[in-house]
């Protein structure tokens, strides 16, 4: 029987909205259904074996992460497992050839070095692991450069035994702006693709698979009619990176800090018991100088400074002050790493019970 309860004592705790998010994965789903484009979302955000199978439900193809370990666990939810990370070393390439002994593993990678390490561990485990080759279409963090480099690659894994060629793997994670700003970039990044596709299929290669998305352009991923799957990993919480940019409401943040006022002593402060252990250090994407997060009942203030275990608040510009003993809700900059600093998050459910759940794969770094 889990521990339910109406209200949280305990504090810094993360607190989840699950109707809402309930709303965020019907949204995503309706949008991806309406246009076609299928959905593996990526589970680094929620981190849960739970919200991984509310996902698989409103019809996600397959599931996302970022580490082998993360993928080990979700593959008891979803037999199609994509590890969105250049995992390559002898040790992560070890536990993918022998996860793929059971489920579907695809692995998105970048040179010719990570590909045969990875095919050579394949080979003498018996099993086959999925390739997407990644290309860089602006992120500048991993993938190769140009389209030319790409068919080279995926011409190494096509003939490489213990591989699987499945496709073109990029992401767009320097996408921020809106409106016709992204429909530019998104075009950019849709051209390269289809050069990339047609380069390929000159070399009598195919990309089933064209895996991109995040979630700053989930909702116009149409405008990139050349991917097939998109993997939107914010988008079932969303927080202020999200909301400050303009990609949802503040009512679509389902996940919120609760913590405790536990001074007000220093003159126009309030101090708060979540800190960095609690909100993570992360400035917000668009707005670096908007503080550390969005205090939902006092709007005006601002968390402007955070040590480990301390949130200090300047309430200068707020009419009606926190109290010390209040109770505050604070919507972080940006959720994932908040969820990975907890072991257990709570779920307000439809009937306003509050109960605990895991985060399966919390520290699964490896
Ligand atoms: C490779 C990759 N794909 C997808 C995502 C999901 O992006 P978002 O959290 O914006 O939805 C990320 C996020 O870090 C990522 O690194």
């Amino acid at each position: 029987m889990m521990q339910t309860a109406k209200h949280i004592d305990a504090t810094p705790a993360l607190l989840i909205d699950l109707p809402q998010v309930r709303r965020n994965i019907a949204k995503l789903a309706h949008y991806a259904r309406d246009h076609r484009i299928k959905v593996r979302p990526h589970t680094k955000t929620h981190k849960s074996k739970f919200m991984a199978g509310l996902q698989i439900e409103a019809g996600a193809i397959g599931l996302t992460a970022a580490k082998v370990g993360e993928a080990e666990i979700m593959a008891n939810v979803s037999p199609d497992i994509l590890i969105a990370y250049p995992a390559s070393d002898p040790a992560r390439a070890y536990r993918m050839a022998e996860l793929a002994k059971r489920v579907t593993v695809r692995v998105a990678l970048d040179s010719s070095e990570a590909i045969r390490r990875v095919g050579e561990t394949a080979r003498s485990a018996g099993s086959t692991v999925g390739l997407l080759v990644d290309l860089d279409i602006g992120f500048n963090r991993t993938g190769v450069a140009t389209p030319a480099a790409s068919l080279d690659l995926a011409r190494l894994i096509s003939r490489t035994k213990g591989l699987r060629l499945d496709g073109i793997f990029f992401y767009p994670g320097h996408v921020w702006s809106i409106g016709e700003a992204q429909t530019n970039e998104l075009d950019r990044i849709d051209a390269i693709l289809a050069e990339s596709i047609a380069l390929w299929s000159q070399g009598g290669l195919k990309a089933e698979i064209v895996s991109g998305g995040s979630t700053p352009t989930a909702y116009r991923s149409h405008l990139i009619p050349h991917q097939t799957e998109i993997r939107p990993g914010t988008s079932i919480y969303n927080d202020m990176n999200t909301a400050r940019a303009g990609f949802c409401t503040l009512d679509e943040c389902a996940a919120r800090i609760v913590s405790t006022v536990v001074s007000t002593t220093v003159p126009e402060k309030a101090v708060i018991d979540a800190g960095t252990k609690t909100l993570t250090s992360d400035r917000n994407v668009t707005l670096p100088e908007s503080g550390h997060g969005h205090v939902v009942e006092y709007p005006a203030a601002k968390i402007t400074r955070l040590s480990e275990e301390h949130g200090e608040l300047d309430v200068s510009a707020c009419d009606v002050r926190p109290k010390l003993g209040e109770q505050v809700q604070v919507i972080p900059n940006h959720i994932c790493p908040c969820v990975n600093l907890q072991d257990e998050v709570w779920l307000r459910t439809e009937d306003g019970a509050i109960r605990p759940l895991r985060v399966d794969t919390r520290g699964k770094l490896t």
